[in-house]
């Protein structure tokens, strides 16, 4: 035996001793640390920017797990305010879901959480606050949250592009104003600067010829984003994390709503020295250049055409839905409302004291991050297959989320979604009405709401109790 085996034999003999028989070693848990603590960061390239952050960086520091491994995180609370961490789209126990109240007391000022859980899914995830989240968001708290397969893809490169969106003021800093009444009957607050991993994208090198995974994530507050990528054919391989079929961008226009991925396989086809546009165009009249790929000099890596690929399916339950049993759920409220004149506003039943509401559920609206005492809307029948009608009865953009699940998108507007599409955030345009439906297979209170930060904060939030 070696010195260093014999080491770490010793290691091992004095960690076992110390946990009961019959337990697995502690060494067994991987342990993580994340640190939520104000910092500042270059977001602009012009000067620095006081931000809140995870390990000290903007996105907060990535974090890699692996498929159906344990992992414990302690989360430390180094903010002047209550916090919380939500494992976005990560199906957990609800115990570790992260929402302040509901189903934990809040990590106050320099206290800690140990978050626990086991990966059932391998994609792209994210990791967010879920107190005072529009500010705790819209300051930069949040970060990738990546689960290896257990075989990974045989691709070139594995690339991740967090976008995010700031409101930027003269000063160069962060503008305070979160939680304008006006901007959350409205679009939310969409800012003047988009960055990519935390900074004003610069070109993406890549070479002709090689095949990339790109992990595209849109943690912004409010900003809808469509892309386009000129000069090339991406493939959809996953939404939110999930294998899809994998198919080519309808009409070449990406939309990337707030808190939504997308996983895109590319095979880069552009000529060696030249640079191709990616562009966003979701807003009339507002398109601007995110980034572009500049391919080096070199010659092709490769020539001849790859194969397809496509990502090994994840263990989700599929609903059964010749018996599921249907639910429907109606987005109203907002400014220009279709019932605006009929006393909507004062239609609305607050359910919660917790700021003011201009948006509805099925009529009622809960504000704020989630608290104690949040009655459920209703309550799914545990291992049943359920389908959901989500109607949005109102003239904005809604990215619609389920805390817990991943869910099948079924139909848009009556027509089935092809491609065999699973999400957690469905984006539904204005009097969109889409089905969705999961088997509730995860016991607990689940926050179902807007991702636009402003809109779940202003009323378009309700729990789900399965
Ligand atoms: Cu990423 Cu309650 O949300
Ligand atoms: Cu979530
Ligand atoms: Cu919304």
């Amino acid at each position: 035996m070696s010195r260093r085996s014999l080491l770490r034999a010793g290691a091992c003999l004095a960690l076992c001793a110390l946990s009961p028989p019959g337990r697995a070693s502690p060494s067994a848990v991987r342990e993580i640390r994340i640190v939520a603590a104000p910092t500042s960061a270059p977001l602009t390239g012009k000067g620095e920017v006081d931000v809140w952050a995870y390990g000290g960086q903007i996105p907060g520091s990535e974090l890699r797990l692996r498929q159906g491994e344990p992992v414990r995180i302690v989360v430390e609370n180094r903010l002047e305010q209550d916090t919380t961490v939500h494992w976005h789209g990560i199906r957990l126990p609800n115990a570790m879901d992260g929402v302040p109240g509901l189903t934990q007391p809040p990590i106050r000022p320099g206290e800690s959480f140990v978050y626990e859980f086991t990966p059932p899914d391998a994609g792209t995830f994210w990791y967010h606050p879920h107190a005072n989240s529009l500010e705790q968001l819209g300051r930069g708290l949040a970060g990738a949250l990546i689960v290896d397969e257990a075989e990974p893809i045989p691709v070139d490169r594995d690339l991740l592009w967090v976008l995010a969106d700031w409101r930027i003021d003269e000063s160069g800093q962060i503008w305070p104003g979160f939680g304008n009444m006006m901007e959350a009957g409205m679009s939310g607050r969409v800012g003047n600067t988009v960055t990519l991993n935390g900074a004003v994208p610069a070109d993406q090198p890549v070479r002709a010829g090689e095949r990339i995974r790109l992990r595209l994530l849109n943690s912004s507050l409010a900003r809808i984003m469509a892309l386009r990528l000129e000069g090339h054919d991406p493939v959809i391989i996953a939404r939110d994390g999930q294998p899809c079929d994998p198919h080519v961008i309808e009409g070449g226009r990406l939309l990337l709503g707030p808190a939504m991925r997308v996983d895109l396989l590319i095979d880069m086809q552009g000529e060696p020295g030249r640079r191709y546009q990616v562009t966003d165009e979701f807003y009339e009249g507002l398109g601007y250049e995110l980034t572009g790929f500049a391919y080096s000099n070199e010659l092709a890596l490769r020539t001849t055409a790859l194969d397809p690929l496509r990502l090994l399916p994840n263990p989700l339950s599929e609903p059964d839905l010749a018996n599921a049993l249907r639910h429907e759920l109606t987005l109203e409220g907002g400014m220009m409302s279709l019932m605006m004149g009929g006393g909507m506003m004062h239609g609305m039943r607050g359910m919660s004291g917790m700021g003011q509401a201009v948006w509805s559920i099925n009529g009622t609206s809960m504000t704020g991050d989630g608290h104690a005492g949040m009655k459920p809307l209703f309550a799914l029948e545990r291992e049943g297959s359920h389908l959901i009608t989500i109607r949005n009865q109102t003239r904005w953009w809604h990215p619609m989320h389920l805390h817990g699940f991943s869910f099948r998108v079924l139909t848009r507007n009556g027509s089935s979604v092809p491609h065999n599409q699973w999400a957690d955030t469905v984006l539904l345009a204005p009097e969109d009405a889409v089905e969705i439906a999961f088997v509730a297979d995860n016991p607990g209170d689940w926050m179902l709401h807007c991702h636009v930060t402003d809109h779940q904060m202003a009323g378009l939030m309700t729990v789900l109790r399965v």
